[in-house]
C-alpha cells in the first residue's frame, strides 16, 4: 500500500529517531553536571600518585604497558586506558578530571581529582596502630577532603562562582574508597575477624565526607562499593592453597571473600539509604560496582571477554598471571595481545574494557540506584526527543 515517497519519508525518520536514540544511550540529553569532583583510590587515580612520587621511584603505572590502550605515554593510571572516571567525563561532555596533586596552571573548572593509588579511607597513623601497614601514601579519605576544603575558596574565586553553587552542580564521585583498608591487612596475613571490625569504621569515614561535603552544598553523590574481591588474580593468587571445592564451580572465584565485599557494600547501602532520609533534598546514588564486574565472570562472553577471565592480562606466573613483585609496569613482564577481552588488567586493577562496561552499567543502568534521570525535564532537548519517537 505504501507508496515509494511514504517509504522514504518514513525509512528517514526511522533514521531520524534511532539516531536520537542512539545519542540518547551514549550522551546525556542534557548536561545536568558542570563539574565532578573525585575523592578515592586508584579505581580513580587519573595522576596523582604519579606526580606525588620521587622522580627516581617513579611507580609501575608510569611505564607501558599501563597506557597502552589510550593515554600514551601513560599517564600514571592503573590500567591499559581510561577508568571508570573518564569514561564518566566522556559521558558528560566535561574533560578528563585534572589530578589535584602537582598540577600546575591547570583549570579545575570543570573538574578536580584528588583519588591517589594505594589511599585508604582511615587514616594511616590509625591503621598503624591496628598493626596494619599502608606503605603507598598517607593521603587517606580525610586528607583528600581537607586538601580540598583548604582550595575550595581560592578555588570558587579563580572560577568567580558562587562555592554553594559550585559544589551544588558538581558531580561528587565519592570512591570508590575503603578498598585498600581491607587489602592491606589480608595481604599482611591477618584474620578475617579483625578486618571484619574495620568494616562500619570505614563506612562511617565515607559517611562523614558525604555530610561535610553536603554542608558545603553538594547535591549529587555517586558512591561505589567493593569489588568482588574473591574473582581478583590477586586474591586468587594470595589464596591459591584453597581447594577446589572452595571455588566456585562455575566462574572460579572464591565466594567467601566475595561475600566479604558484599558485607562491606550491604553496610554501606544502608548507610546510604539513612542519609538519602537525613537530606532529601540531595541525591545519593549507590554504584554497583561489585555485581557489574561479577556478571563478567558469570557471562563473560555476552560482555566480550575470553571464558573464565581470571587471569591478569599484564602480568606473569601461576594460574592467574600474577606474582608478588613482578608485576606489571616492572622489566621483562608483558602483557598480552588482547587486553579488550580480558577483566584483569594487572591482578588489582581492571582493563580499560572492564571500566567503559562499568561505566556504561552506571550511567544507563542497571548498576546504579537510584538510577541517573538524564532527561532533565522542560529542557529542549526532551522536546525534540518525544516529538521523534510519537
Ligand atoms: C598558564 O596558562 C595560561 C593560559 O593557558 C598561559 O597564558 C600561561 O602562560 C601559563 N603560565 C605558566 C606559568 O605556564
Ligand atoms: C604525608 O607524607 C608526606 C611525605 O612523606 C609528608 O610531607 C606529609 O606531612 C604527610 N601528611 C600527613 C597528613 O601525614
Ligand atoms: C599471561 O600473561 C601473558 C603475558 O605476560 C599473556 O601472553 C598470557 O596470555 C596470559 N595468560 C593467561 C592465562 O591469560
Amino acid at each position: 500500500m505504501a507508496s515509494p515517497l511514504k517509504k522514504l519519508i518514513s525509512t528517514f525518520l526511522f533514521l531520524l529517531s534511532s539516531t536520537v536514540i542512539m545519542v540518547a544511550s551514549s550522551e546525556p540529553l542534557c548536561h545536568p553536571y558542570k563539574s565532578i569532583i573525585s575523592f578515592g583510590d586508584s579505581i580513580a587515580d587519573t595522576g596523582n600518585y604519579l606526580r606525588l612520587s620521587d622522580v627516581n621511584h617513579l611507580p609501575q603505572a608510569a611505564f607501558l604497558p599501563y597506557g597502552e590502550t589510550f593515554f600514551q605515554p601513560p599517564s600514571g593510571r592503573y590500567s591499559d586506558g581510561r577508568l571508570i572516571i573518564d569514561f564518566i567525563a566522556e559521558f558528560l561532555g566535561l574533560p578528563y578530571v585534572p589530578p589535584y596533586f602537582g598540577s600546575q596552571n591547570v583549570s579545575f573548572e570543570q573538574g578536580i581529582n584528588f583519588a591517589v593509588y594505594g589511599a585508604t579511607a582511615l587514616d594511616r597513623a590509625f591503621l598503624m596502630e591496628k598493626g596494619i601497614e599502608s606503605d603507598f601514601t598517607n593521603v587517606s579519605l580525610n586528607v583528600q577532603l581537607n586538601t580540598f576544603k583548604q582550595i575550595l575558596p581560592n578555588l570558587c574565586a579563580s572560577t568567580s562562582r558562587d562555592c554553594r553553587e559550585m559544589l551544588g552542580d558538581s558531580l561528587i564521585l565519592m570512591g570508590e574508597i575503603g578498598g585498600n583498608d581491607y587489602n592491606y591487612p589480608f595481604f599482611e596475613g591477618k584474620s578475617i575477624n579483625g578486618i571484619k571490625e574495620l568494616v562500619p569504621l570505614i563506612i562511617k569515614t565515607i559517611s562523614s565526607a558525604i555530610v561535610d561535603l553536603v554542608d558545603l552544598g553538594s547535591k549529587t553523590f555517586l558512591v561505589p562499593g567493593n569489588f568482588p574481591i574473591g574473582c581478583s588474580a590477586s586474591y586468587l593468587t594470595l589464596f591459591q592453597n584453597a581447594k577446589e571445592e572452595e571455588h566456585d564451580p562455575f566462574t572460579g572465584c572464591i565466594p567467601w571473600l566475595n561475600e566479604f565485599g558484599e558485607y562491606h557494600n550491604d553496610q554501606l547501602k544502608n548507610e546510604l539509604k539513612r542519609l538519602q532520609k537525613l537530606y532529601p533534598h540531595v541525591n545519593i546514588i549507590y554504584a554497583d560496582y561489585y555485581n557489574s564486574i561479577h556478571t563478567f565472570f558469570q557471562e563473560p562472553a555476552k560482555y566480550g571477554f575470553k571464558n573464565r577471565p581470571l587471569a591478569a592480562c599484564c602480568g606473569v606466573g601461576g594460574k592467574y598471571n600474577f606474582t608478588v613483585n613482578e608485576e606489571c609496569g616492572y622489566r621483562g613482564v608483558n602483557y598480552c595481545q588482547n587486553p579488550s577481552e580480558y577483566v584483569n588488567w594487572d591482578g588489582y586493577h581492571l582493563t580499560e574494557a572492564a571500566y567503559r562496561k562499568i561505566a556504561h552499567g552506571l550511567l544507563n543502568g542497571p548498576y546504579a540506584t537510584p538510577a541517573f534521570d538524564w532527561s532533565c525535564p522542560g529542557s529542549a532537548s526532551v522536546d525534540k526527543k518525544y516529538s521523534f519517537s510519537s
